[in-house]
């Protein structure tokens, strides 16, 4: 167990066990229930029922439910960062099968995300899909960019969100809100990845892409972000 996390008070209730968290009572369920309802609703936001928007809404109460230590404990995370290689820049990251094996939607995936203090996931933009981070242990320092637009060499950005985070907190990214990110880990620290992707299946598969932010701003705060190799990205950032 570890000291920062959040306490799981493991009486389960038929409706699962009650917890004050953040001064509200909030349920609790298990690991198993916790990632089917967040696999529901990825396949709501794919069949048009919910908005993306309305997913980064949700997923963060939806992982929250299970609590990070007994998240950590059903995955064997300490086992699992026992046989991952630390890295010298950049996240060793590990996909955890369970996620599809429990019902995903094509492009529903979940990862492990495991850093060494000071280093990061050097800031990208997504396409066509949504992801959420959980942070299961340490401390990261998280900034979020919108996606204005698209240039033949990049992206122009506005900075949204920069914040420090903590076990348990939540950050999501969708088209429409808080597209491109960067994790920097203060400390030793392990992040839990979901995403859903292919949220139109008629749209080619385009992985993330890495940005250079160090262009000067405009005059608004907006940044000219030219699009980088991955090395190139890990050796400014990761
Ligand atoms: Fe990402």
């Amino acid at each position: 167990m570890h000291s920062g996390r959040r306490t799981f008070l493991g009486t389960a209730l038929a409706g699962g066990a009650f917890a004050l968290a953040g001064g509200r009572a909030a349920a609790q369920v298990g690991l198993h229930d916790m990632l089917r309802a967040a696999i529901a609703l990825g396949r709501r936001l794919r069949r048009g029922e919910i908005t993306p928007l309305d997913w980064q809404d949700a997923i963060g109460p939806t992982l929250q439910s299970c609590p990070a230590d007994a998240i950590w404990d059903a995955l064997r995370v300490e086992e699992v960062r026992r046989r991952v290689p630390a890295l010298r820049r950049g996240a060793s990251i590990v996909r955890v099968p369970l996620y599809e094996q429990l019902g995903a939607e094509e492009g529903g995936v979940m990862r492990l995300f495991f850093f060494e203090a000071g280093r990061g996931d050097p800031p990208h933009c997504h396409f066509n899909q949504v992801t959420a981070h959980m942070v299961l242990s340490g401390r990261f320092r998280v900034r979020h960019y919108e996606r204005l637009r698209e240039d033949p060499g990049g992206f122009v950005l506005r900075p949204s969100r920069d914040r420090v985070i903590g076990v348990g907190d939540v950050t999501s990214i969708s088209e429409l809100r808080d597209n491109a990110h960067w994790h920097h880990a203060l400390t030793r620290g392990v992040l839990l990845d979901v995403e859903q992707g292919r949220l139109d299946p008629s749209i080619p598969i385009r992985r993330r892409e890495m940005v250079d932010l160090e262009g000067t701003p405009l005059a608004d705060g907006v940044i000219v972000a030219p699009r980088i190799e991955r090395a190139r990205a890990l050796r400014l950032y990761g």
